[in-house]
């Protein structure tokens, strides 16, 4: 496979430092540049980023000694260094927009973390394993943007990697109305209990902009392309709530559903045991080999025992019942840094590699 050189745009954040410890061996993408606010630029990125790692494992090594870019000033000369970059910064949601847009006009491939630009229509907001069609609306984004090889491709909200990836080989059934409680990881606000111990022995039922996300970016990723956009799909009816609880890292989410045609239980996992998708079949060098492992333990999944399954790419699925109010209920998890944040995006940019995006 080509070798590709990479940037990382918020190198010095929470999901900035989990790319550069996704990256630091990956067999196609090299990191070339790192990059943050004028306040970390010119620092090297163990000055700037020492003191504040928050991830299991140390700084590569490699990536230590590394000057930081000015991830706003330096665009052009960023563009010019990298096949692509991939984004997760803390600034506005306009200046966000702003940021990514002139990186793609600098033709150089934005693939994002960030949720500004979830809904732009011409923008994919792509799980890999469930719309990875919805790549090809790049050739639209580019011409509206006058590039030849820039673009923007998003991963979507942490929240809904847990259950949609269970709940779409079920559409089939036709999904009727969805309801989700999620009980989401301290790390999905970027902290850990050092930099907040009020969530030790607590919990907090209000996560900002968290619920509509939840509720609307599934209908995005289940949409379908008409002409020059996205078109979001209709159903199923979708509600949530979404909780914060002292778990350091793991989304969790309860999940009650109503079908069309109510499969059996062993339809649906059936379904869930057979479900491959595009990177499986492609075998993208972060695809899990199983992407939904059900458990039969009534204890099980727990985020401690359960979020680091094939390398935090997995979903885990149990407790899948019959409900008295909805057809089925069941529990599902997934790692929120990870396949929720920069795994995720690592395996978009492996997806858009492998079909030729970054040539
Ligand atoms: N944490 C998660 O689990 C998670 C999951 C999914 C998506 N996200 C999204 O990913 C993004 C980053 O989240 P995070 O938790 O990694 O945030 P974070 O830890 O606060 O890191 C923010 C990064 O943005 C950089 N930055 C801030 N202002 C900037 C500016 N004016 N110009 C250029 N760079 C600037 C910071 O650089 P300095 O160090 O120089 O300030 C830092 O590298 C957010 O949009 C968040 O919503 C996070």
């Amino acid at each position: 496979m080509k070798q590709y050189n990479v940037g990382i745009i918020g190198a010095t954040g929470m999901v900035g430092q989990r790319f550069a410890t996704l990256l630091e061996n990956h067999p196609w993408f090299n990191v070339k540049v790192l990059a943050a606010s004028p306040r970390s630029a010119g620092q090297t990125y163990e000055q700037a980023a020492g003191k504040r790692w928050k991830m299991a494992v140390p700084m590569p090594a490699a990536m230590k000694d590394m000057v930081l870019m000015d991830a706003t000033n330096d665009i052009e000369k960023i563009a010019g260094m990298v096949d692509f970059c991939f984004c997760a910064v803390d600034m506005k949601k306009d200046e966000i927009k702003a940021l990514e847009e002139a990186y793609a006009k600098a033709e150089c491939p934005i693939v994002s973390n960030n949720s500004a630009h979830r809904f732009t229509p011409d923008v994919p907001m792509v799980v890999p394993e469930i719309n990875p069609e919805h790549i090809e609306i790049i050739k639209a984004q580019r011409e509206r943007l006058g590039t030849k090889r820039g673009f923007i491709a998003v991963k979507s909200n942490c929240s809904i990697q847990s259950y949609v990836p269970a709940l779409h080989p079920l559409r089939k059934f036709g999904l009727k109305n969805v309801l989700a409680c999620t009980y989401q990881a301290i790390s999905g606000a970027g902290k850990n209990f050092e930099t907040w111990p009020e969530m030790v022995d607590n919990l907090i039922p209000f996560i900002g902009g968290e619920e509509e996300k939840s509720e609307q970016e599934p209908l995005k990723v289940w949409g379908e392309i008409k002409g020059n956009e996205i078109v979001k799909a209709t159903a199923p009816n979708i509600t949530t709530q979404c909780l914060r609880v002292p778990v350091s890292d793991g989304h969790t989410a309860a999940v009650f559903v109503t079908f069309e045609n109510k499969p059996s239980k062993e339809e649906i996992l059936k379904l869930w045991a057979d479900f491959k998708g595009v990177p499986q079949e492609l075998q993208l060098p972060s695809a899990p080999k199983q992407f939904i492992h059900y458990f039969e333990e009534d204890n099980r999944p727990q985020a401690k025992l359960d979020r680091n399954l094939e390398g935090g790419m997995a979903v885990s699925t149990g407790r899948l019942r019959e409900d008295s109010q909805y057809d089925y209920k069941f529990v599902c998890l997934s790692h929120n840094t990870l396949r929720g944040a920069a795994g995720g995006g690592v395996l978009l940019a492996e997806l858009l590699a492998a079909k030729g995006y970054f040539d």
